[in-house]
């Protein structure tokens, strides 16, 4: 069981840009290694702003197919704020130290992974406390000059250490760094 930040960033180290925009992200469709990365999840974390992204777009779906809450693992979303819940989503809303979320997180995932969507700073609360296992970046060929950052923390001495470098089709080079343990 490993604790997984699993995203897509620009070239210049953004998630999203700086109007939480993904278009830059979505015109390439989605990466051939999701559905085995999927399956192995356990539990699912994310911040508020990412979770009222996929708010909007389950909205803007409406009208055309029918769009569900793309997650059966239960998802932990971190906000302090009253944040409208998703009907038969397991979606559960908490705040503050992310320790024994994580904690609440492994026991559920049972044996699987633990998935930290982002944004960047939550998973920075998460690598503060030596809980991320691995880094699993998607390098888009594309810069934005600003955004949300892929992960404002300094991990420098010791370094990340690389796992992985794979191309897909032709377009993003995928990232697999290990944490460094103390
Ligand atoms: N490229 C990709 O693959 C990818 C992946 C994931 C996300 N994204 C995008 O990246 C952007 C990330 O946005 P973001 O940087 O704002 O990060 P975020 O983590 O999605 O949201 C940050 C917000 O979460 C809440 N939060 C964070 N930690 C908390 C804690 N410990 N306790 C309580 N609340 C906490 C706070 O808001 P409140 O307390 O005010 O609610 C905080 O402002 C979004 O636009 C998202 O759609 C892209």
């Amino acid at each position: 069981m490993k604790t997984q930040y699993y995203t897509a960033t620009s070239l210049d180290g953004f998630i999203a840009d700086p109007d939480h925009g993904l278009d830059w992200l979505l015109q390439f469709g989605m990466t051939d290694d999701y559905p085995d990365f999927i399956r192995d999840v356990g539990a699912v974390a994310m911040g508020s702003t990412t979770y009222e992204w996929v708010l909007a777009d389950l909205a803007r779906s409406a009208g055309g197919p029918p769009q569900t809450w793309p997650y059966e693992q239960p998802t932990w979303v971190f906000t302090s704020r009253d944040l409208p819940a998703i009907p038969g989503a397991d979606v559960r809303f908490v705040s503050g130290d992310v320790r024994p979320v994580h904690e609440r997180m492994v026991a559920e995932a049972a044996g699987k992974n633990v998935w930290l969507v982002g944004g960047g700073d939550l998973v920075g609360q998460f690598c503060d406390h030596g809980l991320v296992d691995e880094l699993i970046v998607t390098v888009a060929p594309v810069t934005l000059g600003g955004g949300a950052p892929l992960l404002p923390r300094r991990i420098a001495t010791p370094p990340l250490r690389l796992v992985s470098a794979t191309t897909h089709a032709d377009t993003f080079v995928q990232l697999r760094y290990e944490v460094p343990r103390d």
